[in-house]
């Protein structure tokens, strides 16, 4: 939540700071702002609402030609969306400008003491605490604003990442995280500070990570990194493997639309390079050593949203393939019920942007708890893969789009490597049997493909039923996530009522809601083997059916058995059931996004949502 962006070099600061908010704008965009520091002079702009409010307040006033300057897209927590409440925040004496990303936790009583020294707040927020902390910290440490800034961070307890200039030093940008992402961008005689990389890509690929409780002081010379009591830290240098383009919308209307076709190469990204030249998997990445895997007896999935239903999917088929229990939980609820984890409990945590907070502390406990954590995650360097034991990439690319797309797909198939590593290191299968499966998944970028070929029919369906109060999806085994799936995109993009039932759960209750011509999506499994489960989920529609629902069907080609009871049909090609998701999920995903845009929503920025979700 929040974009934070930190220029120091030799170009318009103001100009490369907005460019960059731009690219962040998805993690939050209820106001925004910026401040440039020049010697002697702090100039700040701030207005609620999306970017182009501020950039229009920009384009109407005269702002200094600065080379130094910061800037921040925010996602309100403490205090509305307001110009006042917008960052950046300054102190009294109006030379330190301030932009925060996280919770002060105990910005209350830092409040009480600051009214108490007679300083008026004027903004609702918890971050505005921490610009009067660093200007009054200031002079007590002879200017030097990354001492300043060490020291109000000792002070603060919650989630951060803070970025300050100083008017009286304008050279230098600083910034603090503790749990909140920031990262380093350096670039020939000049650097950035951002809170991912897509806000620099198109100046530098040069990155460095900073870990937790660090301060970084970044000049045009270079950077400096320490901890919170400034003594030199250790930092990790890396290059970003992706290029501009990559975060640009690229000819298409929406980074959606962009995200959901560019499916087929980020499932086929994420296989590449894992299956050695014998056909056995090799996951370089997972360090943990095989004698403890084989001795691994319980696995928990850990991930919120989306990333959750891609575990829900995935525990399907790594208990099947493993024998070992797989529980998934979501990661807002896994530390607060005493859940029992030890030494051989491996969880993975599933999170596209590897900063979800939720996540970071359900697996924070569980490490606590002596368990093994690997991470499945999209962003390298993120907190999330830097505090796991074993880290397995997504290599989905930067998405943008606020509903998560791609990066889902991807989440599944990383999961299924996982568990065939399992099966592979734990002999529960044979080497032929975990190469059928690899095979199988290979041939799903193509069927993506022709998924995405025939999605102009779902486009239609959609915009037919866009005036539907409400959408019902329904699944079985693995087609129940992804119907819990279908009905999260249609909620956060179309603002409609939309639930995912497990199909045989219906009867249980929630048939009740069935009225006269409402839609109810079936994700239907494949009939291969005239299947229980096939047979099972084509009563069930008959079920709806008959109460007077409009069934939008998801079936594998040549599914002769469901046609009588589908008002519209969405053929899928076939799949082995488990990789059936990776596939069926893909109509649900233009349904959701065309009944928005029939709505005339935002479909990349959704309302009070934000990308990357850095607060519990
Ligand atoms: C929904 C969506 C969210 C995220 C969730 C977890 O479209 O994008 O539900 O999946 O906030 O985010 P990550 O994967 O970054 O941990």
């Amino acid at each position: 939540m929040c974009g934070i962006v930190g220029y120091v070099g030799h170009r318009p600061a103001l100009d490369v700071v907005i460019a960059g908010l731009r690219r962040l704008e998805y993690r939050g965009y209820d106001s925004a702002g910026v401040a440039l520091a020049l010697p002697g002079e702090l100039w700040t702009e701030k207005r609620a609402g999306k970017l182009a409010n501020l950039e229009a307040a920009v384009a109407d006033s005269d702002p200094p030609p600065a080379t130094t300057g910061i800037g921040h897209t925010r996602w309100a927590t403490h205090g509305g969306p307001t110009d006042q409440n917008a960052h950046p925040h300054v102190s009294s004496d109006g030379a330190v400008a301030i932009i925060h990303n996280g919770i002060i936790e105990n910005f209350a009583e830092l409040r009480e003491e600051l009214a108490a020294l007679g300083i008026h707040l004027r903004s609702e927020t918890d971050t505005e605490v921490a610009a009067h902390l660093v200007g009054r910290e200031l002079p007590r440490c002879d200017g030097d604003l990354a001492e300043a800034m060490r020291r109000v961070c000792r002070r603060l307890n919650g989630a951060f990442t803070l970025v300050a200039v100083d008017s009286a030093r304008p050279d230098v940008v600083v910034g603090a995280r503790r749990n909140s992402p920031l990262v380093v961008g350096v670039g020939e005689g000049e650097a950035f500070l951002a809170s991912d990389v897509a806000a620099f890509i198109e100046f530098t690929r040069d990155a460095i990570e900073l870990g937790q409780d660090q301060v970084v002081e970044v000049r045009r010379s270079g950077v400096t990194v320490t901890d919170f009591d400034g003594q030199p830290a250790d930092v990790r240098p890396f290059t970003v493997d992706w290029d501009a383009s990559a975060a640009e919308k690229g000819g298409y209307d929406l980074f959606m639309l962009k995200e959901i076709a560019e499916q087929p190469k980020a499932v086929a990204d994420t296989l590449r390079g894992r299956i050695d030249r014998d056909g056995r998997l090799r996951l370089d990445d997972v360090r943990i050593p095989p004698s403890e895997l084989r001795e691994i007896d319980k696995i928990v999935v850990v991930a919120c949203g989306t990333a959750y239903h891609a575990g829900m999917v995935a525990k399907y088929a790594i208990e099947h393939w493993t024998r070992v229990p797989v529980e998934c939980e979501l990661a807002s609820e896994f530390r607060y019920r005493d859940p029992i984890v030890g030494p051989r409990t491996l969880v993975i945590a599933i999170s596209q942007s590897g900063e979800t907070m939720d996540t970071l502390m359900a697996m924070r406990y569980a490490r606590e708890q002596g368990a093994r954590v690997l991470a499945i995650c999209n962003t390298v360097g993120a907190t999330i893969p830097r505090e796991s034991d074993a880290v397995l990439y997504t290599y989905a690319g930067p998405e943008i789009a606020v509903a998560s797309t791609k990066a889902f797909l991807t989440q599944i198939v990383a999961a299924y490597l996982v568990g065939l590593y399992l099966a592979q290191v734990r002999g529960n299968k044979f080497g032929d049997e975990v190469r059928h499966i690899l095979d199988d998944l290979a041939e799903t970028p193509a069927k993506v493909d022709l998924v995405l070929d025939t999605v102009e029919g779902v486009r239609e369906i959609a915009r037919e039923l866009a005036d539907s109060p409400s959408v019902l999806f329904i699944g079985r085994h693995v087609g129940y996530p992804v119907a819990l799936e279908g009905a999260l995109k249609l909620k956060e993009l179309a603002y409609m009522h939309a639930e995912g039932f497990a199909a045989g759960e219906l009867k249980h209750g929630p048939i009740a809601l069935i009225e006269d011509g409402m839609p109810v999506v079936v994700v239907v499994p494949s009939p291969e083997g005239r299947s229980v489960l096939h047979d099972k989920i084509v009563s069930n529609i008959q079920e709806v059916r008959a109460r007077g629902a409009r069934t939008i069907v998801v079936a594998e080609e040549g599914d002769e058995a469901v046609i009588p009871y589908a008002d519209h049909i969405v053929w899928v090609p076939p799949c082995p059931t488990l990789l059936q998701p990776l596939v069926a999920t893909v109509p649900l995903q233009v349904f959701a996004c065309e009944m928005a845009t029939a709505k005339g929503h935002d479909v990349d920025q959704p309302r009070n949502l934000a990308k990357s979700v850095t607060v519990e």
